[in-house]
C-alpha cells in the first residue's frame, strides 16, 4: 500500500487505509511473530524478493507497516517531488543509531548541535565515536562558523540538528543549515519530535532525513516507546537503513505500533491544545516574580522566534525556564507540585516537570552542558492538556 498524498493531514492520521482484516472495523493487533505462504512457491518468491508480502515481524509486520505509511505521508504532506521512505524502531534512540550507523564512517565528521537530547550526545561521544567518526559539537545559530566548519573540516558526512531543542528551546534554520550541508557534500538531518510533522515539515526546508522519538507527541500518552526515521532518498532508506533494523532487530513490536497508531488518529488535536496551553503558562511564568527566564519561541524578544515563525506552525508544547533562587528553588517547586508529574519523559497527555541537569541531560559533560545553556538550574516542563487554570494553579502553588 501506498501513501495517499491526496487526503487531508487529519484524514492520514485517523483512517486506516487497510485493516489487514475482513471483518474487524479497526485494525487488530496481530501478535503473531511469523506469517504464514500459500505454497512453498510463493514462499521462495518472497524470500527471493521477488514478491512482497509479511515473512517474519523482525521485518515486518501490519501494525508496523500501517503507521509507517501513516508517518511518512505526514512528513511528505503537500511536498511535491518528494518519494521518501520511512521506518519505525523500538526506540527513538535505535531509529537515531540507525540514521548514525547508515550515514557515518570511519574517517568521516558529523556536525551536531550542541544542545541536543542527553542520551544523542552520550551516543556520539561513545559508540559513534568508537568507530573512528570525528564529533564535532556546534552551537548551530551561529550559521558563520557552520559555514567555516563546511569549509575547512575533512570529510563531513552529516549535519545534525534537534529543533526546537531539549531542553533549552531553541530553533535552528533547517533552511540554511540544509544548504550549509549540501555545500560540502554532506547530508542533513534533524531530530523533529518537539515538533512532530503537525507543527514543522523539516523535508520542505531541504532536510534530507527525520528522526522521531515517537514516544512523545507522535504516541501522545505515555503508553508505549518508539521510534521513526524517514529519508528523501528511497532507495538509501531501503538498503541501508532497512538493513540496519532487521539485522540489529530494533524492530517496534505490534503492541506498541498499535497504541501509536490510537494516539496518532488525535494528532492535530492535541498538538494545537498543548500549544494552546504552553502559550498561557509561558506568560504566566514570564510575569511571576520568582522566576528569572522562560524559554519559549512563541515570545517575540526570543532570539529565535522569528526562525520558528517561519519554519513551524506554532511554537510547541514543551517550555523551559530558570528560576531567579537557583536549582534549590527548583528542587522546591518540583516537590511542591501536585498536578505536573515529575518524569523524565514529555509530549503526554498530563503536564510532566523536570530537572535536566540532574535526569535526561546528567551524562552530558558539565562543561558541554554549560556551554550550550543547559544550566543546573533550569527546570523543563511538557504542558499537558488538563484546564489550563488547573495547571497554573498547579504551578502558583508550587512556586509559594
Ligand atoms: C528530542 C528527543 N529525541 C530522542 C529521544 C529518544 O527517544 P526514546 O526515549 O524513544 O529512545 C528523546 C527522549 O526523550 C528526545 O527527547
Amino acid at each position: 500500500m501506498t501513501p495517499n498524498f491526496k487526503k487531508g493531514f487529519d484524514t492520514i492520521c485517523i483512517k486506516d487505509d487497510t485493516i489487514y482484516s475482513s471483518i474487524a472495523h479497526t485494525t487488530p493487533i496481530f501478535a503473531s511473530s511469523t506469517y504464514v505462504y500459500e505454497s512453498p512457491e510463493k514462499a521462495m518468491e518472497v524470500f527471493r524478493g521477488n514478491e512482497e508480502a509479511f515473512i517474519y515481524g523482525r521485518w515486518n509486520h501490519p501494525n508496523v507497516e500501517l503507521v509507517e505509511n501513516k508517518l511518512t505521508a505526514l512528513e511528505s504532506f503537500g511536498i511535491e517531488n518528494l518519494e521518501a521512505k520511512g521506518y519505525l524502531f523500538s526506540t527513538g534512540m535505535a531509529a537515531i543509531a540507525a540514521l548514525f550507523n547508515s550515514t557515518l564512517s570511519a574517517g568521516g565528521t558529523i556536525i551536531a548541535q550542541g544542545n541536543i537530547y542527553g542520551t544523542t550526545v552520550e551516543l556520539l561521544n561513545t559508540l559513534v565515536k568508537n568507530r573512528g567518526v570525528q564529533i564535532v559539537f556546534a552551537d548551530f545559530a551561529d550559521i558563520d562558523n557552520l559555514k567555516k566548519f563546511a569549509q575547512t573540516e575533512k570529510n563531513i558526512q552529516l549535519f545534525y540538528a534537534e529543533t526546537p531543542s531539549n531542553p533549552t528551546i531553541s530553533a535552528y534554520d533547517l533552511e540554511v543549515i540544509s544548504a550549509i550541508a549540501h555545500s560540502c557534500g554532506a547530508k542533513m538531518a534533524v531530530d523533529n519530535t518537539f515538533a512532530t510533522p503537525y507543527l514543522q515539515q523539516p523535508f520542505a526546508q531541504g532536510v534530507d532525513f527525520i528522526a522521531h522519538s515517537t514516544t512523545k507527541f507522535l504516541n501522545g500518552h505515555g503508553t508505549a516507546l518508539g521510534g521513526f526515521l524517514i529519508g528523501r532518498d528511497k532507495n538509501f532508506m531501503q538498503q541501508e537503513v532497512w538493513k540496519q533494523r532487521k539485522l540489529q532487530g530494533a524492530m517496534l513490536s505490534p503492541f506498541d505500533a498499535w497504541l501509536l497508531n490510537q494516539g496518532l488518529k488525535t494528532l492535530s488535536i492535541r498538538m494545537d491544545k498543548h500549544c494552546n496551553n504552553a502559550r498561557e503558562v509561558a506568560v504566566f511564568l514570564r510575569n511571576h516574580q520568582a522566576i528569572n527566564k522562560v524559554n519559549y519561541l512563541g515570545f517575540e524578544d526570543h532570539p529565535h522566534h522569528t526562525i520558528a515563525k517561519k519554519q513551524m506552525r506554532e511554537f510547541g508544547g514543551v517550555i523551559s525556564f530558570e528560576l531567579k533562587a537557583g536549582l534549590e528553588a527548583g528542587i522546591k517547586l518540583m516537590n511542591q507540585v501536585k498536578l505536573c508529574t515529575l518524569t523524565a519523559s514529555l509530549g503526554t497527555a498530563d503536564t510532566l516537570i523536570q530537572h535536566p541537569a540532574s535526569m535526561t541531560h546528567f551524562n552530558v559533560p558539565k562543561e558541554q552542558r554549560e556551554k550550550f545553556g543547559i544550566t543546573d538550574g533550569l527546570i523543563r516542563l511538557s504542558v499537558g492538556m488538563e484546564n489550563i487554570e488547573d495547571i497554573i494553579g498547579d504551578l502558583e502553588m508550587g512556586l509559594k
